[in-house]
């Protein structure tokens, strides 16, 4: 009786054991990405890039230029960022989306979620080199022919 109640015990423990390891190690092996954008009036050049982002590991971060952040760089959204971030959130590439607040949490993100390879696209090819220090830098071909400020412009007509 006393030995059937220890060997329970063990075996529910070496499963714990197990499951914990199982955990650890998918997340040492796995490859965190992460990229940075408004994602205003959401187009196919955004999906492409979260798209090739994806592909270049196994865990997507998205940080999404908040309104605030925004009104510090004369950038006014057609969507406000609550609905911008759900919108990214609802893509299937993008695993997780944090806000972005300022130019220099870069730094902290990367450390903070073990961040492996940074990507934007390539109108901004190499404005951030400087995070070369602590992981690998990738600037995406954009898509051609569609930008927000292109179909803002649009819009307007
Ligand atoms: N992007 C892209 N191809 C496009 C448009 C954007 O690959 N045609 C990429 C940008 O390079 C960036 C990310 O998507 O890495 C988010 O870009 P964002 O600035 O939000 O989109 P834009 O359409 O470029 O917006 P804007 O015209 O306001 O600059």
């Amino acid at each position: 009786m006393v030995n059937k109640g220890v060997y329970g015990l063990l075996f529910n423990l070496s499963k714990i054991v197990y499951n914990y390891s199982v955990y650890i190690g998918r997340f040492i092996l796995m490859k965190t990405v992460i990229t940075y954008g408004t994602f205003d009036l959401f187009h196919v050049g955004h999906l492409n890039l979260l798209r090739r982002a994806k592909e270049l590991g196994d865990y997507l971060i998205v940080a999404v230029s908040s309104d605030e952040f925004n009104l510090g760089k004369n950038k006014v959204c057609k969507i406000k960022d609550t609905d911008r971030m759900k919108i990214v959130e609802a893509i299937k590439y993008v695993d997780k989306v944090i806000p972005e607040t300022s130019w220099e949490q870069k730094i902290e993100d990367v450390k903070k979620y073990n961040v492996d390879v940074f990507v934007m696209g390539d109108d901004w090819k190499g404005k951030f080199d400087f995070l070369k220090d602590y992981c690998e830098v990738v600037y995406l071909p954009r898509t051609e022919g569609i930008s927000t400020t292109q179909l803002k412009e649009e819009l307007k007509g």
